[in-house]
């Protein structure tokens, strides 16, 4: 059998919070609709942040409202998670329903500072908030580490920063942390140093890996990470997204990028690279933008050189010249 990794589509959320055109609630959920027909059963699906901070995030509820199989049923339950800033989020996340939230904590104080208005002392606090709350609840909290190769502001994060920061996390009641590359500033032999002695100490489960593709050093990290033992992982469908609070932050690894290695090196994902493919197109047409990886745009050229071999007519016996 073949082991399992987990995908979860930050598409709808990371992806869309940046998108200069207004994207429908029709729009999200058409496109969570493909996502799930691909096989996709782990999203990220909307933030509850101040609506004045992200927009896009404004129709969170009546989004969560509208998701396919939302809160289980017949055997067919998808993991939906929900990202939460500081306890009001965490409260309007739990009136819709979430049994997985996310909260937030960077590496710096300008980057916590610019994110939520917080010193990285204060978003640390708020997170414990959150977390104490929640698991009174019986709710599950994964915890973002943003910024952990680099900081869009700072400049590079050192390691021991990194792990300091995860181990107060895991010992506050995290039950995740997300090592969180939020820029695409970071490279194979970072997610080495950062994930060898974290699994070493707590293994694998609790360590999910968040890799934005800015410089194309997304897969590569991927692998590091693999190597490392870790088998959780972020991405956007086609590429999407981009942090309003991150300059230069380009989309989360395209998820197509990810499952067909994820494929080619034997894992199982249970999303069915086909539909993803055409789920691409679905998140091109919501958000009026062209979108893919590069698995996308190999597919993309081999269906246009199919297209015109087609299309060109053979010269006739005898007449060729
Ligand atoms: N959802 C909706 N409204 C919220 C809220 C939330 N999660 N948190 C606070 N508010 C409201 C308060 O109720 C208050 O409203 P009022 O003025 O009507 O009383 C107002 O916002 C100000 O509250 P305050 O606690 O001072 O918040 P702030 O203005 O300092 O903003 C955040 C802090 C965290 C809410 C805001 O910076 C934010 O939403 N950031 C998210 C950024 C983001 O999504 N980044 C990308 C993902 S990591
Ligand atoms: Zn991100």
């Amino acid at each position: 059998m073949k082991e399992p990794v987990r995908v979860t589509e930050v598409g709808l959320r990371d992806g869309l919070q940046n998108q200069p055109n207004p994207v429908s609630t029709a729009g999200k959920l058409e496109l969570a609709g493909a996502l799930i027909r691909a096989g996709v059963r782990h999203l990220e699906a909307v933030s509850f942040v101040h609506p004045k901070a992200v927009p896009q995030m404004a129709d969170a509820a009546e989004v969560t409202a509208g998701l396919p199989f939302f809160g289980g049923g017949a055997g067919r339950g998808i993991d939906y998670m929900a990202l939460v800033p500081n306890l009001k989020g965490y409260e309007r996340a739990k009136a819709a329903g979430y049994q997985k939230v996310a909260v937030v904590l960077a590496t710096t104080d300008t980057f916590n500072l610019r994110n939520l208005r917080m010193t990285r002392d204060q978003a640390e606090a708020t997170c414990r908030e959150v977390m104490a709350q929640a698991r009174a609840d019986g709710i599950y909290v994964r915890a973002y580490l943003s910024g952990a190769c680099a900081c869009p502001y700072d400049g590079l994060t050192d390691v021991s920063v990194v792990h300091e920061l995860s181990e107060r996390l895991l010992t506050a009641g995290a039950n995740e942390v997300a090592i969180s590359d939020t820029i695409g500033a970071g490279n194979p032999k970072q997610i080495r140093d950062i994930l060898g002695p974290l699994v070493r100490a707590h293994g694998a489960t609790p360590f999910n890996l968040h890799l934005h593709d800015t410089r194309g050093m997304a897969l590569a990290m991927t692998w590091a990470g693999l190597e490392a033992g870790v088998r959780h992982f972020d991405a956007s469908i086609g590429g999407l997204g981009g942090c309003p609070f991150a300059p230069g932050a380009s989309g989360n690894v395209a998820t197509e990028d990810l499952v067909y290695l994820l494929h080619g090196a034997g894992f199982d994902t249970g999303i069915d690279l086909d539909h993803l493919y055409d789920a691409v197109a679905v998140a091109e047409s919501v958000t009026q933008q062209s979108l893919g990886g590069n698995y996308t745009r190999w597919r993309r050229s081999q269906e246009r050189r199919h297209w015109e071999q087609a299309n060109t007519c053979a010269p006739e016996d005898g007449r060729a010249g």
